[in-house]
């Protein structure tokens, strides 16, 4: 008896984990969808499991019969984003519950002119960007691996470019009027690092010895970038 509880206790044990690594990184679906939502009740089509505390990808599903077309669409893309900003971009994101688990997602990007996504990294999900109106110069850098490439091209409406995975990329209007890009990215949360906050912005700081030895730059300008620098400002989502 109590071998067979032990049993138990170590299967519970290996689901849980099995869940941690699923929740890591955007699964197959083991059914069509899983349309999030914010409730943990008995609507909740987990909720034989509940005294797991599972969470897919943080999220649970909706009641496969309440759900609707509404949870697959989402209306706006068609609006500007405002670009009043120090780095004159605007991400705006698809809000879609159905994204969930589907390892997808998509968002309408707005450029003014001279406006740019500054160096970035996306942890979870490569990129592919359409460009819709305006000049866009765009590039990635591969790793040291491949020698810290330069992967670059000037992107006119109609094309379209692929960022990889966890590669520093950057998005920029060369252009006289404002540009407009729809990027889409292979995970429902894929992670936003510019390497400017994440380096010179952080909280608390790096400290500047280390940054100036680093990056060769005087211990003054590191403590000017420090005030440059601010994750608030600089990400939108
Ligand atoms: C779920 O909660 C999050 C944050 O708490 C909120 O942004 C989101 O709109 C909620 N979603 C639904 C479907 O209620
Ligand atoms: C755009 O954002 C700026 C800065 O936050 C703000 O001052 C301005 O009113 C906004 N414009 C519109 C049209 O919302
Ligand atoms: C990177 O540089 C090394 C040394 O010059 C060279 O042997 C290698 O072929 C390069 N690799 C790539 C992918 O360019």
């Amino acid at each position: 008896m109590k071998d067979l509880f032990q049993c138990f206790l170590a299967k519970i044990i290996l689901v849980a984990l099995a869940s941690s690594f699923v929740s890591c990184y955007d699964p197959s679906p083991l059914q069509d969808y899983c349309v999030a939502t914010n409730e943990t009740n008995s609507n909740s089509s987990l909720h034989f499991f509940s005294f797991l505390v599972v969470f897919v990808n943080g999220r649970f599903c909706k009641d496969p019969k309440l759900v609707t077309s509404n949870d697959f669409f989402a209306s706006g893309l068609n609006i500007p984003g405002n670009t009043s900003n120090r780095l004159g971009f605007f991400v705006n994101p698809a809000n879609i519950p159905g994204f969930n688990t589907l390892g997808v997602a998509i968002a309408r990007i707005d450029f003014a002119p001279g406006g740019q996504i500054p160096p970035h990294i996306h942890p979870r999900a490569s990129e592919i960007l359409l460009v819709i109106k305006g000049k866009l110069l765009v590039g990635f850098v591969s790793s040291n691996e491949y020698n810290y490439t330069l992967f670059s091209k000037i992107l006119y409406p109609g094309d379209v470019f692929v960022f990889p995975i966890g590669l520093v990329q950057f998005h920029a209007n060369i252009g006289k009027k404002n540009a407009i890009a729809i990027g889409a990215v292979g995970s429902q949360n894929p992670g936003f690092i510019s390497v400017g906050d994440a380096v010179f912005g952080s909280r608390p700081s790096i400290d500047p010895k280390i940054l100036s030895k680093a990056f060769a730059l005087d211990i003054n300008i590191v403590r000017y970038l420090r005030t440059v620098f601010s994750p608030q400002d600089d990400i939108v989502e």
